[in-house]
């Protein structure tokens, strides 16, 4: 039996600020159960919905130094569909009310964290083959196991796995405060080490400490060796390109499945949408205050609002698509200027946009069974979950063609009925309305290959089983 731990800031059902969260929360229980241990570490936030905090017994605690400081480390556990997670409570680091504040404080915040997660595993006793780090917060952990590996024997041969699900975040600061924090010595802060461009920076620590690094994707893996996506690591990821491989993301099939979901007015499958689906657009209609016409192609859009999703290119053109037969319906929360766009349009064009500036898991399955196209025009997408929801739930994704959106959505082509979405290559206002144009001609005008299209995509098979195997493959290889 293997024992692998999954290191993160965030996991559903428990805490979620983006897709990370779905991945660190669904894809433990999908490893084969006699073969991997898989458990789950992460902080136990103060803003975590009560339902979860109550859920969660006491395992252990500890007081651990950091630096020159010696913080509590508190653990709890609960079980949730078969998985353990533990979580590691210290109410000075963990209050607030999201997971991320400023930089400043969250270097320090996941510096405790990283070093509390190798600091509680002779506690807890559990001691993992192999440690899966996600993303920058727990960049530090190569970085320590390697440090505690020359004094404390329990760490040597615990392996890591470093999986990249956004390069554009790498969590950085002056050296000086991150010794200061970390109490790593001075050896650490060099540039073919902790430091990048006079910064220490956790991803990085991660990246060249880690025995195997991963992205979520096939073309991001390979985009990210390139200067345009490689976020000024593009060097390093060529250099450990020996290390790097792409696993795309599924989904969860049992949370996400438009023939059981209760969020949604009507149940449907690949067999009914063509009668059922519709209803639940007359139904959104209507609570979101739209025209109520069942025939109106409507489009959808779940995000983060930032620049990494491509609204740029929608508010250029914006006034120009709402020209159109069709309405458009946002769920979002983000930057400032991407709000208020989709305010202002939703203003300007009442009946045909919606904008719901605020985070709602029940909106969303509703408005991924309830569209006709799913809108996601991304400069850079490492996967993208939101596109494969939309498959999922029959609803077309119109995409640019990059990273993890280029892997999972085929281009219609209309000569060979194939494809299970439409794309666009370049990152250009007119080009993506060029696609939705041409997406809603088909739609109106060849409903028929429109819903072979839909059928096509709720045939496609993004549930974790194919993906689990690839990570199973990989630790297997350490
Ligand atoms: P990212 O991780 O870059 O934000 P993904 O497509 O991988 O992008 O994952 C985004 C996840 O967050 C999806 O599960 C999506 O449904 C969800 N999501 C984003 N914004 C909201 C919101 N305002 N309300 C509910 N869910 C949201
Ligand atoms: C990141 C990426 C997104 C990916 C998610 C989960 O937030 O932006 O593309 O799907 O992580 O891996």
């Amino acid at each position: 039996m293997k024992k692998i731990l999954f290191a993160t800031s965030e996991a559903v059902p428990f805490i979620k600020t983006g897709g990370l969260a779905d991945v660190a929360g669904s894809l433990p229980k999908y490893f084969d159960k006699e073969k991997y241990d898989v458990r789950v570490m992460l902080p136990k936030y103060l803003c975590m919905k009560e339902q979860w905090k109550e859920k969660l017994t006491y395992n252990s605690h500890f007081y651990m130094d950091l630096g020159w400081r010696t913080q509590y480390v508190g653990v709890l556990e609960t079980e949730y569909n078969g998985v353990t997670f533990y979580f590691i409570d210290n109410e000075y680091y963990f209050n607030g009310f999201a997971p991320y504040g400023d930089m400043y404080a969250d270097v320090e915040k996941f510096a405790f964290f990283s070093k509390a997660v190798l600091s509680a595993l002779p506690v807890i006793d559990f001691r993992p083959d192999i440690i899966h780090c996600h993303d920058w917060q727990t960049g530090l952990i190569p970085v320590f196991l390697d440090n505690f590996r020359y004094s404390n024997e329990y760490y040597r041969g615990i392996k890591t796995v470093m999986t990249i699900h956004n390069l554009k975040f790498q969590g950085t600061w002056d050296p000086k405060r991150i010794r200061d924090i970390t109490g790593l010595p001075q050896y650490y802060f060099a540039p073919d080490k902790l430091e990048a461009y006079k910064d220490a920076n956790y991803l990085k620590g991660g990246v060249v400490y880690a025995d195997k690094i991963t992205t979520v994707s096939n073309s991001y893996a390979e985009e990210i060796k390139t200067p345009f996506y490689g976020e000024k690591l593009d060097g390093l990821m060529n250099a450990r390109s020996n290390c790097l491989s792409g696993i795309v993301n599924g989904i969860d099939y049992e949370v996400f499945d438009p023939q059981t979901d209760k969020c949604i007015v009507r149940n449907y499958n690949v067999n009914n949408f063509r009668k059922e689906k519709i209803k639940n657009k007359t139904a959104l209609q209507n609570e979101l205050g739209l025209d109520p016409d069942p025939k109106t192609m409507m489009i959808g859009v779940v995000s983060r609002l930032t620049d990494q999703k491509g609204f740029d290119l929608v508010a250029y053109v914006m006034d120009e698509l709402c020209q159109d037969a069709i309405q458009i319906v946002v769920l979002g929360t983000g930057e400032e200027q991407y709000e208020n766009m989709f305010r202002h349009f939703a203003w300007k064009y009442q009946g045909k946009v919606s904008a719901n500036i605020f985070y709602s898991e029940e909106l969303s399955h509703k408005i991924y069974a309830s569209c006709d196209a799913f809108l996601m025009p991304s400069l850079f997408e490492p996967c993208g979950l939101s596109q494969l929801m939309s498959l999922r739930y029959g609803t077309v994704p119109i995409v640019r063609e990059t990273g993890g959106l280029k892997d999972t959505v085929e281009a219609y082509n209309e000569y060979e009925k194939t494809g299970t979405g439409f794309s666009f290559t370049n990152y250009n206002a007119h080009e993506m309305m060029a696609t939705v144009r041409y997406a809603e001609r088909i739609y109106y005008d060849k409903k028929r290959d429109w819903n072979k299209i839909v059928e096509r995509a709720m045939k496609k098979d993004f549930s974790w089983k194919n993906s689990a195997k690839q990570y199973e493959a990989l630790y297997d290889e350490l």
